[in-house]
């Protein structure tokens, strides 16, 4: 029979009692279950609700219940229900009365959400750490692609030049502010329930402020019928998972078009490659499709706890223990994402070469020609227009837009002189575009500072984060 067989006659079926089990997912929460039973404990001895014998004996009773589980020795039994039960009824069996003391002024319900409030916290953490990675790794290839040109991009068709470094560093971007969801995340998770007990709160003097000190949480939470049903803090979690599972995802997309053979933009390692069972030749991405596939399951994950928490009225409901499982999962996820496309991005091969090649077609100078004009005074609208002339003039000769003599140029418009063609060289271009955030070279040397400034400072934020 459970702890809580008091007023039954008959137990639980079989069947039910499997159904109605979180003990395969929450035995993962077995240390902040343990933290947070000793935190209670020390709490209650302090407060005098229970003898400070029985504190020391459930405290040295939880690090032995711990340790065998660290070991692997300890047996869980499905009929436990939770990852509660198990050690509460263990702790009993080993110590007795004491033990049977722990639960004073407690309830399932705030224990269950203060062991996931911590693993979330903790789960933040790694990956704010895991996040870092990654972008110090873009930071690091940025450098290094300096000078590397490739074409720029709208609706995938060729649109201007820019240099490497500038669209490596735009997922840093995107990836540092995931590093501010996930800290968003885990102050939401920072704030201590226990001490709300069932639903309303307790008649024993608890100092829930001391318990939060002690379990390292910021503060409490301050309504006892939210604390034991507030899952905000996952959704959070979820929600920064998410979108930062979405920004790889599209990373992971170029990674996939540029190692096609038709852009050969990059070569992946073998490290980061799988071959095909089947034809010899084949060096396939599966790791970047892979990612770019996770996404999928990390938003279902947010989703299903979405409507898992709609409609759901105050307080505790056992809709709730659905809580983890997709939350653990999403953040599991995302760090496996993160190393993965570190490890991608550390190890490919650059194909400046290749790149170089591309941006030559498609007219990339061609905006540059009609503003060319503009400054000499012609109004924008004809400039374009007549810049358009001159690109269906090389496409009717086969050539490029430095290629054409000053003679055709000039047929076009007269304000064109000697210096047009070198006004169409492309790294040119692109070193131009000096506005902030632009992709010069010059203005992207700042941008890497601010960039690094931010994993600089994100990385100390890290590591001021409580353990
Ligand atoms: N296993 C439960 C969960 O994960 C713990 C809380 C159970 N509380 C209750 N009143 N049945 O949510």
């Amino acid at each position: 029979m459970a702890l809580w067989s008091g007023r039954f006659t008959e137990s639980v079926s079989d069947f039910a009692q499997r159904f109605g089990a979180s003990l395969p997912v929450d035995r993962q929460l077995y240390r902040q279950d343990i933290a947070g039973s000793k935190a209670h404990a020390r709490m209650l001895g302090a407060q005098g609700i229970i003898p400070a014998a029985d504190v020391q004996a459930i405290v040295e009773g939880l690090d032995r219940i711990e340790r065998s589980i660290d070991a692997g020795e300890f047996v869980f039994d499905i009929n436990d229900e939770d990852i509660h039960m198990a050690i509460e009824k263990q702790l009993i069996a080993d110590i007795g009365e004491a033990g049977a003391r722990l639960h004073t002024g407690r309830s399932r319900n705030d224990q269950v959400v203060t062991d996931t409030r911590l693993f979330a916290k903790e789960r933040c953490r790694q990956l704010m750490e895991a996040n870092l990675q990654l972008r110090r790794t873009l930071v690091q290839q940025a450098r290094q692609n300096m000078d590397v040109l490739l074409p720029g991009y709208t609706h995938l068709q060729h649109a201007q030049p820019v240099f490497l470094a500038h669209h490596l560093l735009a997922y840093a971007h995107m990836f540092a502010r995931d590093f501010k969801r996930l800290a968003q995340a885990y102050d939401s998770a920072d704030v201590c329930p226990l001490g709300s007990a069932a639903l309303a709160g307790t008649t024993y003097p608890l100092d829930r402020r001391a318990v939060a000190a002690d379990l390292g949480f910021s503060s409490i939470t301050a309504n006892s019928l939210d604390a034991v049903s507030d899952r905000d803090f996952l959704l959070d979690l979820s929600y920064a998972a998410s979108v930062s599972c979405v920004h790889l995802s599209r990373l992971a997309e170029e990674v996939v078009l540029w190692s096609t053979t038709e852009f050969g933009y990059i070569t992946l390692s073998d490290a980061f490659s799988t071959g095909s069972s089947i034809m010899p030749q084949k060096k396939n991405p599966d790791f970047a499709e892979l990612i770019r596939g996770k996404t999928g399951r990390v938003v279902g994950d947010l989703v299903a706890l979405l409507v898992t928490l709609k409609s759901l009225p105050l307080a505790y409901n056992k809709d709730l223990q659905e809580d983890k499982e997709g939350a653990i999962d999403a953040a599991r996820t995302l760090e496996d994402c993160y190393r993965c496309m570190e490890g991608m991005i550390a190890t490919m091969q650059v194909n400046a070469d290749a790149m170089g090649a591309s941006v030559q077609k498609g007219f990339l100078a061609a905006t540059d020609v009609a503003d060319y004009l503009v400054k000499r005074g012609l109004p924008f609208r004809r400039a374009h227009e007549a810049a358009g002339h001159l690109v269906k003039l090389c496409e009717q000769r086969g050539c490029n837009l430095d290629e054409l003599d000053l003679a055709d140029f000039k047929a076009e418009n007269d304000l064109f002189e000697e210096d047009i063609i070198a006004a169409c060289d492309l790294a040119a271009i692109a070193d131009a575009r000096l506005t902030e955030g632009g992709t010069g070279r010059a203005a992207i040397r700042d941008q890497l500072a601010l960039v690094e400034k931010a994993v600089q400072s994100d990385g100390s934020f890290c590591e001021s984060l409580s353990r």
